[in-house]
């Protein structure tokens, strides 16, 4: 939580979609930002725990990646719904442009249109802080090939809207897939790769070719969110769906197959090696289960508890998922936390299973 001029803003989830409460302290109003419809009764909690008056729920965009509870939340507050005027969701109940104003206390939320992620992204600037939603990540920014998508409209928002904005300014993103929570524009403007010095031109190409297919359950969420879902058990995405809004490939990291860590484990047994899971809690004990000896340490828990694992450096480190792409993220953040052995296990837990391997629940 971070508090500046009676100004509250909270981050409320765990994992890699996030969604903020930004409130007023002195007079106990307050925005939901982002939130996510099967969180919605732990939101009515902690709004009647901290006995805040609900004024707005917002969707800084339409979302593909997970389904928005705005709709649900403004029915059972009566908080309008606030969108950019482009959005495309039936319940929307006040459009914003860019330099809209939602007043939540004596607080203003001001609205800035940044398009590229999709059509009707909009950053929502608080004192001192940027809401970014998926237009700018800690050191990324949502991709672009998206429907509604495009890298062109991303490069004139961000080379419009950044240089206005000033460099201690706190960077709150919409998602992270490697659990950091904030960022300080001026670091991004040195290091983001998406602010580096390019032509509108290169930068299309390079987002171009990063490019890839629209999955049909992300079409399937986009339109659910347009119709205004109400049933928080509605499940679109798949319980794997990892990194869906970042730009770019899985990070390259070395691979390891199930059955070379099944042969190792055979010939040499655990000694010299980590089995790192990270999964959540509830995959690692469910149907699937976990290889034998595996560690579990969530990945958006990683770079916070690395040094719960630092006795093993000299270790071999495998990392472990359900297919393979959160655990190469992971080995990613323990390669940049100077792990020198890392290997992500292909194709997961999932692998490990469909080779009749021994599994631990
Ligand atoms: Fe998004």
């Amino acid at each position: 939580m971070t508090s500046r001029e009676g100004v509250i803003v909270r981050q409320l989830n765990e994992g890699a979609c996030r969604t903020y409460l930004v409130a007023s302290a002195g007079t106990r109003e307050a925005a939901l930002v982002d939130p996510v419809l099967a969180s919605t009764e732990r939101y009515l909690q902690v709004l009647r725990e901290g006995r805040w008056q609900l004024r707005w729920v917002i969707d800084t965009h339409t979302h593909a990646d997970h389904l928005s509870g705005c709709r649900l939340l403004a029915d059972r507050t009566g908080a309008e719904y606030a969108m950019h005027r482009k959005g495309g969701a039936r319940h929307i109940s006040t459009r914003l442009t860019d330099g809209s104003a939602l007043k939540v206390g004596d607080l203003v939320l001001e609205a800035i249109e940044t398009p590229g992620h999709t059509r009707d992204s909009l950053t929502l600037k608080v004192p001192g802080r940027v809401l970014t939603g998926d237009w700018l990540f800690i050191g990324g920014a949502g991709r672009t090939d998206l429907p509604g998508g495009d890298p062109g409209e991303h490069w004139d928002s961000l080379t419009r809207v950044i240089p206005s904005l000033d460099g201690s300014t706190v960077v709150l993103p919409g998602h992270d897939y490697n659990g950091r929570t904030d960022s300080v524009l001026r670091d991004e403007r040195r290091t983001n790769a998406h602010l580096q010095e390019r032509s509108r031109d290169e930068y299309v190409a390079w987002l171009s070719a990063a490019a890839e297919p629209t999955p049909v359950w992300m079409i399937e969420t986009l339109r659910a969110n347009n119709a205004g879902p109400i049933d928080p058990a509605l499940r679109l995405a798949p319980p794997d769906a990892a990194a869906v809004c970042a730009v770019g490939p899985v990070p390259r990291v070395p691979q390891v197959s199930a059955d070379e860590v099944k042969r190792r484990l055979d010939s040499e047994g655990p000694a010299g090696l980590l089995l790192l899971d990270v999964r959540q809690p509830e995959e690692y004990t469910g149907e699937l289960g976990h290889v034998p000896g595996a560690v579990l340490v969530p990945l958006p828990e990683l770079r916070a508890r690395v040094d719960e694992i630092a006795a093993h450096r000299p270790a071999t480190v495998i990392t472990i998922c359900r297919s393979g792409d959160r655990s190469a993220r992971a080995a990613a953040i323990l390669r940049d936390a100077g792990f020198v052995n890392v290997l992500n296990m292909t194709g997961g837990t999932l692998a490990w299973r469909d080779r009749g391997f021994p599994v631990e629940r």
